[in-house]
């Protein structure tokens, strides 16, 4: 089954957005296996962000990632990493749709408050990177046979 990475940034920390934001993917159905406050240190944020360190944004990028803790989520599901991309909606937050998290609850780029894996192999590659082992559990919802037939 597919798995993506969800973070909670810095901002949405210290607007306490971290409750609405869970809430969001809890309600859609899917399974959090993985969820922990976390301070990034400034390796694992240029490890995270290395695909975009030649733009002019990079460094400011890795300064707010690393400027509080941030919640750090694994979630499961079928089609979980493009659905979660819906649900988050466009990067910056005025281009997003209405219902969508930054649509929502956020005005600019670079606070947009939720991060989310772009592709199934990077699901994994950042649920790797963020986690250790024996952080992701693996379990049943009761709930299961009534989210799929
Ligand atoms: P993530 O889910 O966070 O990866 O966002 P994304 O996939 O919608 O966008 P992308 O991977 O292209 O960029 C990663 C993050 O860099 C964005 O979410 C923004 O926080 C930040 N970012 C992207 N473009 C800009 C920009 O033009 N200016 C600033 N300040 N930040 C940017
Ligand atoms: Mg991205």
């Amino acid at each position: 089954v597919e798995e993506t990475y969800i973070m909670i940034k810095p901002d949405g920390v210290q607007r306490g957005l971290v409750g609405e934001i869970i809430s969001r993917f809890e309600k859609k159905g899917f399974k959090l296996i993985g969820l922990k406050m976390y301070q990034c240190p400034q390796e694992l944020a240029e490890e995270h962000y290395k695909d975009l360190s030649s733009k002019s944004f990079y460094q400011k990028l890795i300064e707010y990632i690393t400027s509080g803790p941030v919640v750090c989520m694994a979630w499961e599901g079928v089609g979980v990493v493009a659905s979660s991309r819906k649900l988050i909606g466009a990067t910056d937050p005025l281009q997003a749709e209405p219902g969508t998290i930054r649509g929502d609850l956020a005005v600019q780029t670079g606070r947009n408050v939720v991060h989310g894996s772009d592709s199934p192999d990077n699901g994994k590659r950042e649920i790797g990177l963020w986690f250790k082992e024996g952080e992701v559990c693996q379990w049943t919802p009761a709930q299961a046979p009534w989210l799929r037939e």
